[in-house]
């Protein structure tokens, strides 16, 4: 008897399962196998966030920042939370993202590619699988996607219905998103709006006088007779680390264009310091989607490390497919980044390099809240530059944790933000961000930084 003909399936062929097989950092225990798979199973059947025409886009996007055409802002939350979805808060990170964009694209003449770390920054690896406070320990918060911050043994119980409310919140934070930058919100004529609400301080009253200079060319251009449908809307992608295969593996979705598969949870996505093993499920799983794919690269990588990453994750060195986000720290990066960036470009790969400044610089204070100095993030900035200038490599872009809420959570800043501060303002689950003119403080050293390249 003949064996029946089965049509090959695309998903199969692509090898997305392959991860399976593999060993699999920072995955969190749920209870329940039945309702995981029912959970998925769910999953996969709502529609996509994003398309894969966007995310082809985006990848252009990437090219010409990694040739030194155009700068990517990439920042938000370090963990997004279900709670503060709000449009406010959501509101103030794409302002703020808007303001920076604007700072960079006027003051080094350069494209911002700009993205949010939002709509899908639900899960977080953690360096410990528990947590103990005096005497009880518990497992660990993973982030929204996957338990509850509040320290009881119920909300720290990993529960996948959080995987659907990730989806639900992701799709109405990126509805707002595209609600705002799509419908006029954007607008450069309305770049002074984007100031309003925020508290005085010389960061925005430097912005004021930048935005006084752009109105007045706007309106020259005007009298010259100049069309501006251009500048009504804006380009705004999202991006998260892709941590959780039970939340990624569903999300991603054949293209019926292309035959290929795309994962549409967000437009960017990428692998974290703690799971890039080369030999991992993430590397492989990451492989095989289109999306752009960002890795973290932290102090103690190897050039070897990152040669291997790129023939697995950009065989083909597609312009824009990949992007190395160091995060050295700013005492080590002109020591361990120069390596990297000469080996790569030695072997004839031009993939782009972005900073995060974040990451390397952790403390904790005396009083004992999680932060990072301002001085010394912008101090891993100067080197990244600094770096890329001395070996006549494109400094690309940054990634940085920010929000537009007025909070207290990293020290410096020329608020002068102190340690007795962040007792009254430090609202993160995660780590430590920019409040709202720290991070336009940091918009202005980078636009500088891009004016003398
Ligand atoms: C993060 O971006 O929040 C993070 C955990 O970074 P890294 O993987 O670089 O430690
Ligand atoms: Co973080």
């Amino acid at each position: 008897m003949n064996e029946p003909v089965v049509a090959a399936d695309p998903a199969v062929i692509a090898g997305l399962d392959n991860y399976v097989n593999l060993p699999a950092a920072q995955q969190p225990t749920w209870p329940d196998q039945a309702d995981l798979v029912r959970v998925r199973a769910e999953l996969a059947k709502l529609p996509p966030l994003v398309f894969a025409g966007e995310v082809d886009i985006l990848r252009d996007r990437l090219a010409s920042a990694a040739q030194g055409k155009a700068f990517l802002l990439q920042g938000g939350d370090c963990a997004e939370t279900f709670s503060d979805a709000t449009a406010d808060r959501i509101r103030n990170r794409v302002k703020t993202l808007l303001q920076m964009a604007v700072v960079l694209t006027y003051g080094a003449s350069l494209p911002v590619i700009k993205m949010g770390r939002m709509a899908g920054q639900f899960a977080k690896p953690r360096s410990s699988n528990d947590e103990t406070r005096e005497d009880v320990t518990l497992p660990a918060y993973r982030g929204d996607a996957v338990n509850g911050y509040d320290f009881t043994l119920e909300s720290r119980t990993a529960n996948p219905e959080r995987l659907l409310k990730a989806y639900n919140t992701s799709a109405s934070t990126l509805n707002l998103i595209r609600a705002f930058t799509q419908g006029g919100f954007a607008d450069l004529r309305s770049v002074h709006e984007w100031n309003r609400g925020f508290t005085d301080n010389p960061a925005n009253a430097r912005y004021e006088s930048l935005a006084k200079e752009i109105d007045r060319a706007i309106k020259f251009m005007a009298a010259c007779g100049a069309d501006f449908d251009a500048l009504r809307t804006t380009e705004f992608y999202v991006s998260h680390e892709a941590l959780l295969f039970d939340y990624e593996r569903p999300m991603t979705r054949i293209d019926s264009r292309t035959g290929t598969p795309y994962d549409t949870s967000g437009h960017f996505i990428w692998i974290g310091e703690r799971t890039r093993q080369l030999d991992g499920a993430h590397v492989d799983f990451m492989s095989r989607v289109r999306n752009p794919i960002g890795v973290k690269l932290g102090p103690t990588t190897s050039t070897s490390d990152v040669l291997d990453l790129i023939d697995k994750l950009d065989p083909n060195r597609e312009p824009g497919r990949l992007t190395f986000i160091s995060r050295m720290g700013a005492s080590k990066i002109r020591e361990e980044l120069p390596k990297l960036v000469e080996a790569v470009r030695d072997s004839g790969a031009n993939p782009l390099w972005i900073t995060d400044p974040m990451h390397g610089n952790g403390m904790t204070t005396k009083n004992g809240y999680k932060s990072r100095r301002f001085d010394d993030v912008m101090d891993e900035v100067r080197g990244f530059f600094e770096v890329h200038r001395a070996l006549g490599t494109v400094p690309g872009g940054i990634h940085v944790e920010l929000t537009g809420d007025d909070v207290a959570e990293c020290l410096g800043g020329s608020e002068h933000i102190d340690e007795a501060t962040l007792e009254e303002r430090y609202e993160s689950l995660c780590d430590p961000r920019l409040n709202h003119s720290q991070s336009l403080e940091l918009a202005f050293l980078v636009a500088e930084a891009l004016g003398n390249r």
